[in-house]
């Protein structure tokens, strides 16, 4: 059979740098062995029923076997707007500061297309998700490294980076709290950030993907409340998280209106729009009870105290994350975090992300995520301590 090759533009994309992680763990699940995966972000737990039914509902209905109309259904994005109004006091004008999209990861690939052209810069989160890369890479751009150290609380520092990489960038990236290290950002911090935009240009895209799960009684901040910062950004939200949604695709991008239409008028080209059922199911998540997100906070809450307690108990010094359903761990000795992801599968059976896959500055860390019963979080901390490697403290 005659092969066609691929473009230049598809191989110039970044490698999948968890396939083969992914590759090895099939390899001990096949040979039979019982693996703790919390090397994956897939929400675990089911769409609560009142939203699995309206989409029974919906999809009944012919009205939603037609195509939906371009950029969506006005009801939806009246939805996100009541949504952020509600949960951050934010005003949104639902026809000219609404996208919506097939998940947070379509707009977060879509952004670098619609705003930056070949040889342009953006600014991403080191480590960050991978994603990012991508549109940056398909939109022929650059990328520019923002350090989140551990000393900084896992917040870039503006000061830190050149003035010519500060004058080039035109987009920025970030995400609070943060996949992969936990993190959650602080007002002081989203200040700083527009001030920074406002003086160098650059549109800010907040991945609040993790919007929803913040501990000890902090609600994570969303970027539009601060003063400015529709004038210089947007925010993604996604419903993969909050409602567990995160095989129905659908998100939502809200802000500054030129970005939205921006994004608007590329997925014209691509798309029509979501189902419509799927439409009316996220509209009611968005507006009816929102019980089931503070329960689901909560469960992570407490699979989050039961995995970094545990972990402590061991010896290993852990810090508890702040927000997000990933705990980021500093890796012991002098293992690298993939040697140190290796050996946890080959001597444990237990799958967590090497920090290495998330950039540079993951070095040194692995990811678990909180994706599994307290008890198997339990089990996973036993196993660790049978490998003997953290002193035991007094
Ligand atoms: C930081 C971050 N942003 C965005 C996404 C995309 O989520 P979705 O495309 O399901 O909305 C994810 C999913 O894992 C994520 O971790």
């Amino acid at each position: 059979m005659k092969h066609f090759s691929q473009s230049d533009l598809l191989n110039n994309l970044p490698k999948q740098f968890f396939a083969s992680l992914v590759k090895k763990t099939n390899q001990y699940i096949e040979k039979g062995y019982d693996i703790i995966n919390l090397g994956q972000g897939n929400p675990d737990q089911p769409t609560p029923e009142h939203i699995v039914k309206k989409l029974q509902q919906a999809a009944a209905n012919p009205v939603n076997h037609k195509y939906s109309p371009f950029q969506g259904f006005r009801y939806l994005k009246k939805a996100a707007a009541l949504f952020y109004k509600r949960e951050y006091g934010v005003e949104l004008d639902p026809d000219k500061e609404v996208a919506i999209l097939f998940g947070g990861k379509a707009g977060l690939v879509e952004i670098p297309q619609c705003l930056l052209n070949p040889g342009d810069a953006a600014l991403v989160p080191d480590p960050g998700y991978p994603d990012y890369w991508s549109g940056i890479v398909l939109a022929r751009a650059e990328m520019i490294n923002m350090p989140l150290l551990e000393e900084n609380d896992f917040l870039p520092n503006f000061a830190d980076l050149p003035e010519e990489d500060a004058k080039k960038a035109k987009l920025m990236f970030l995400n609070y709290p943060n996949n992969p290290t936990g993190a959650t950002a602080t007002k002081e911090f989203f200040e700083q950030t527009v001030k920074f935009a406002e003086e160098n240009d650059i549109c800010v895209v907040h991945d609040f993907a993790y919007g929803a799960i913040g501990f000890d009684g902090q609600k994570p901040l969303s970027f539009l409340q601060f003063e400015g910062a529709k004038d210089v950004g947007i925010e993604i939200y996604t419903l993969s998280k909050t409602y567990n949604m995160a095989g129905w695709r659908v998100g939502f991008a809200v802000g500054n209106e030129s970005v939205i239409s921006a994004i608007n008028l590329l997925q014209d080209h691509m798309y029509v729009s979501l189902f419509g059922a799927i439409q009316e199911a996220a509209s009611a998540a968005l507006t009816e009870s929102q019980e089931c997100v503070v329960k689901l906070n909560s469960m992570y809450e407490s699979r989050r105290n039961t995995l970094i307690n545990g972990l402590r108990s061991i010896g290993w010094n852990v810090t508890a994350p702040k927000g997000s359903f990933f705990a980021w761990l500093k890796v012991p000795g002098n293992f690298t975090s993939e040697q140190f992801s290796d050996y946890l599968l080959e001597k444990a059976h237990i799958v967590v992300a090497p920090g290495i896959g998330f950039g540079k500055h993951g070095e040194g860390y692995v990811r678990a995520g909180l994706l599994t019963s307290e008890d198997r979080l339990l089990e996973a901390v036993e196993r660790i301590k049978a490998l003997k490697i953290f002193k035991m403290m007094d």
